[in-house]
């Protein structure tokens, strides 16, 4: 029984199956850097730093922001180490499967799936937030009760634009679409710029009196608000699993993914002290901060522009990480975890369809009803718990000999991985008590599922 659960994966064997160890290496430290940039910014940027400044941290998110930023860049070194030393699909999945066994691997691949589907759900919830303000300059409105989450208290029902781009990007992904470099480059212009714009608008209607009291709710606020944040920064390890196209990967994969992290951190810091600049925290707390910021100061076409220029950055947010979510349902299938209807391509367009079609209307259930700020908690639970595994896993894949050599190497091993774990565990305590419970019950879920079904039906069984 024991074994049964801690069976591992054989790195050789997975590079044999996978056999894609010999991908062209192109990639350098400016591509990974722009992929990453491109991964990242999205809803994070649009709507936290007004709900956490108003809530959690007041102006002092900046420091939220710079905290969280430490936590993803430790951890993103040992996403780096694990996907070049074994580059094959799954993420944090396939490598807890390889150093943990079987069980911890389910624990991670179902944390992620939290991950992936609430990320999509909750970036939709945003998206269609500043899409109700782009219309509503055109004085065109969405029906109230259609545009948001169950709340019939504020008189809203369910949010169909959120569902609507749900099921257009799973229509997308059975397709095929595939990113390519110039897609991605055009859609981190879109975003820098429109960012950019706010600065460069916003930065003349600051006042400084709105900076006071700078930490309204302590210490515990700021920590409180980085566990939040880390939801902004997510999409890095986008970066990380590119690792096998890399070139000299040893020296380019930490540029880009500290790089990555680096723009995103700066233009974070500078946005958030501009706009509790510009509107005092308190008032923060609307679902398209930035722009309302602007209307505040009666610069309504910025604000225009930015709504528009969210709208399109989050779309590939959107279809980044469904695509995400899609392949990891597709590795649970494959390994005989989840059915293998998950993983059966279409013979059309050769990719899963059922398996797109099944996390698209779970995802679409959870953005039409749940409220984006407890959706937006869960996600960074799940991404925090799969962070912690692939710290830890770190160290125990030094240990492992049959690795192939000349990867990327974490530095200052192992105080660094061992700083991400517990850097990690110390922002899961500072969520909610509410996620960790809404986490422990997907967690139990989860558990029945694999005692029920996956235990008996992995292809470990045949091994
Ligand atoms: N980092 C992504 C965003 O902010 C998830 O939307």
């Amino acid at each position: 029984m024991k074994n049964e659960l801690f069976r591992k994966k054989s790195i050789k064997e997975l590079l044999k199956k996978d056999g894609n160890i010999h991908l062209k290496q192109t990639l350098g430290a400016f591509d990974l850097t722009l992929l990453g940039v491109g991964a990242i910014i999205g809803t994070g940027i649009f709507i936290l730093p007004g709900t956490v400044a108003a809530e959690h941290s007041g102006p002092a998110i900046i420091f939220s922001f710079i905290l969280a930023a430490i936590v993803c860049a430790l951890a993103g070194m040992c996403y780096s180490e694990f996907s070049s030393s074994v580059p094959v699909t799954g993420s944090a999945y396939t490598y807890g499967y390889i150093v943990f066994g079987e069980l911890v691997a389910w624990f991670v691949g179902w944390a992620l799936l939290l991950e992936y589907g609430l990320a999509v759900a909750a970036v939709s919830t945003g998206w269609s937030s500043y899409l109700s303000a782009l219309l509503e300059g055109f004085n065109i409105s969405i029906p109230k009760a259609i545009s948001g989450s169950f709340d019939p208290a504020h008189g809203t029902y369910v949010n169909v634009p959120a569902i609507v781009i749900i099921f257009a990007t799973a229509f997308l992904l059975t397709l095929g679409v595939k990113e390519s470099t110039k897609f991605n480059t055009i859609m981190v212009f879109i975003k820098v710029c429109v960012i950019l714009l706010f600065i460069g608008v916003g930065i003349f209607y600051v006042r400084p009196s709105h900076w006071q009291p700078f930490m309204p709710f302590g210490v515990k606020g700021v920590m409180s608000g980085a566990a939040l944040v880390v939801f902004a920064y997510l999409g890095f390890d986008a970066v990380s699993s590119a690792a096998e196209e890399v070139k000299n990967p040893q020296r380019n994969m930490p540029i880009g993914i500290i790089g990555s992290l680096f723009i995103c951190t700066i233009l974070y810091v500078v946005v958030s002290i501009i706009l509790t600049g510009i509107v005092s925290y308190t008032h923060l707390n609307v679902s398209d901060p930035v722009s309302f910021a602007m209307q505040i100061v009666h610069q309504d076409w910025v604000a225009g522009v930015i709504s528009l220029g969210a709208i399109i950055g989050m779309m590939t947010v959107i279809l980044v990480m469904s695509y995400g979510g899609t392949r990891l349902l597709y590795a649970l299938g494959r390994d005989g975890l989840l059915p293998k209807s998950m993983c059966e391509l279409s013979k059309k367009y050769r990719t899963p369809v059922k398996g797109t079609w099944v996390f698209a209307v779970l995802v679409a259930f959870c953005a039409g009803f749940v409220p984006l700020s407890e959706l937006a908690e869960l996600v960074n639970m799940g991404t925090l718990l799969a962070f912690t595994i692939v710290s830890i896993g770190v160290i125990y894949l030094r240990k492992n000999k049959s690795i192939p050599t000349g990867g990327f190497k974490v530095p200052l091993f192992p105080i660094l991985p061992i700083c991400s774990f517990l850097l990690c565990i110390f922002l899961i305590t500072q969520l909610s008590v509410h996620t960790w419970i809404a986490c422990g019950i997907w967690m139990i879920f989860g558990l029945c599922i694999y005692f029920a079904y996956g235990k008996k039906h992995s292809i470990m069984n045949k091994e």
